[in-house]
């Protein structure tokens, strides 16, 4: 009893790292404040922001938060699921939350949440060629045993994009280790039938995985 509630806590611990998706902006105002104390000019859709260190700074912070309520809202919502199911119908689960999810991703809101990688199981979920060369120099940072940190990069259309590496942790390989050591072979079935160009196996402990990326739409680098 006492093994399966060990059980239960750990697999809705692990099942945070399957979905993408959005982040209500009305519960992350906080460091709003300061930066339009700081540095806007006022703008009904888009706030004109100046990228100095205090405003890339507030980002971050703001980021990170929507990345730490990202995974605990997911959490949340996954407890029952698999309390009820397994873990094949966890990975289900993902997949079906993920595409609506994403779906609602068109909806107007100011804050965009997407979970990248260039190994990608699913292909919505794939870096682009600028975000590639992104990821890349994170690799090599992480080979040169260098610390990774967030960085703040505007898109094409100016809006300022949160980007935050995340790893490999040992749950994680349960879903994206090596087929046959760390993934069982029924799982592996359910993984590639839902995703047929999944890439996102054999990955080792401790590896960048990912990448956060969370688009501050509301905001424009002058
Ligand atoms: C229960 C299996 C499972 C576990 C455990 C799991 N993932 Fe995933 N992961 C998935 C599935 C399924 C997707 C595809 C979701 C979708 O359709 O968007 C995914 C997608 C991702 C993505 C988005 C990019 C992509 O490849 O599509 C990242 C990043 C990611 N996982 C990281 C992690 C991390 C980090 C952990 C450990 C904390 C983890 N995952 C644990 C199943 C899992």
């Amino acid at each position: 009893m006492r093994l399966a509630k060990y059980v239960v806590i750990a697999l809705v611990f692990l099942l945070s790292g399957c979905v993408q998706h959005k982040a209500n902006k009305k519960t992350e105002k906080e460091p709003q404040k300061e930066l339009s104390a700081t540095n806007s000019t006022s703008g009904s859709a888009n706030e004109y922001i100046a990228l100095n260190d205090s405003v890339r700074n507030a980002l971050i912070v703001r980021g990170k938060d929507i990345a730490r309520k990202t995974t605990s809202a997911l959490q949340k919502h996954l407890k029952k699921a698999i309390k009820e199911e397994g873990l094949e119908y966890a990975v289900n689960f993902c997949y079906t939350k993920a595409m609506e999810l994403t779906d609602s991703v068109s909806e107007a809101e100011s804050v965009t949440v997407r979970r990248l990688a260039k190994k990608y199981r699913n292909p919505v979920n794939e870096t682009d060629p600028e975000e590639s060369e992104l990821f890349k120099s994170y690799i090599l940072e992480w080979l040169g045993g260098r610390p990774l940190s967030p960085k703040i990069i505007p898109d094409k259309e100016g809006h300022p994009v949160f980007y935050d590496p995340m790893y490999v942790g040992t749950v994680c390989l349960n879903c994206h280790g090596e087929p046959g050591k760390n993934i069982t072979p029924e799982l592996m079935k359910t993984i590639s039938e839902l995703y047929p160009e999944d890439k996102a196996t054999n990955f080792k402990k401790g590896q960048p995985r990912g990448m956060w990326a969370i688009t501050f739409t509301e905001y424009k680098v002058k």
